[in-house]
């Protein structure tokens, strides 16, 4: 349920630090990225980054990576006084919305396997598990890797 109005708008370099610290906060020390892998995959070719705004300030974001094959989300954070607010899936719906318009024919991202309200997110738009990759986050830390078509079937489903 949206139970406060938000926005969603295109990434602007003065938003990299706040980007950065939302992300420090939504995910333990290790995974969260570094300042570096921020910069490397916000420049990275193909890269687009949307942000949600609520109550004037950055209330989420996410970051894909596009080639003709797939759109790979790099990440999707919301800050935790923000989430069930339906931000999340405003966020990776316009992000799969705009890669349909490219032809881009899938959507791809890898997710912890213990990520349950991230589980819980994926499943509920549509995406599947393709395999499991073992440490990916480290020692132990196994991911599942998700898909989802975008192309529709004949009935329109
Ligand atoms: C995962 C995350 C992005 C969800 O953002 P959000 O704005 O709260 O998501 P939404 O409000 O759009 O939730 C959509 C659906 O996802 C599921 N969901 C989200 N959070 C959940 C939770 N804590 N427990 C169970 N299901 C959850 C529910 O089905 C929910 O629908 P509902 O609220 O109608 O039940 C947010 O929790 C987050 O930033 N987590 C930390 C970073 C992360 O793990 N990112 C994803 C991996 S890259």
């Amino acid at each position: 349920m949206e139970s406060s109005a938000f926005r969603l708008r295109p990434y602007q370099n003065s938003d990299f630090e706040t980007l950065f610290r939302v992300d420090q906060s939504c995910f333990p020390r290790g995974i969260a990225y570094s300042r570096w892998q921020m910069k490397f995959y916000l420049r990275s070719e193909g890269a687009r980054c949307l942000v949600a705004e609520a109550d004037g300030e950055v209330a989420g974001f996410i970051l894909t990576e596009q080639t003709a094959e797939f759109a790979h989300i790099i990440t999707l954070d919301v800050l935790e006084s923000y989430r069930r607010r339906n931000i999340g899936s405003a966020l990776l719906q316009a992000a799969e919305q705009a890669a349909a318009r490219l032809g881009v024919p899938r959507m791809v991202l890898e997710t912890a396997t213990t990520n349950k309200p991230a589980i819980a997110l994926w499943k509920k738009h549509g995406y599947r598990e393709f395999g499991t990759i073992a440490d990916y986050y480290g020692p132990g830390l196994d991911a599942y890797e998700m898909h989802k078509s975008l192309r529709h079937s004949p009935e329109g489903n």
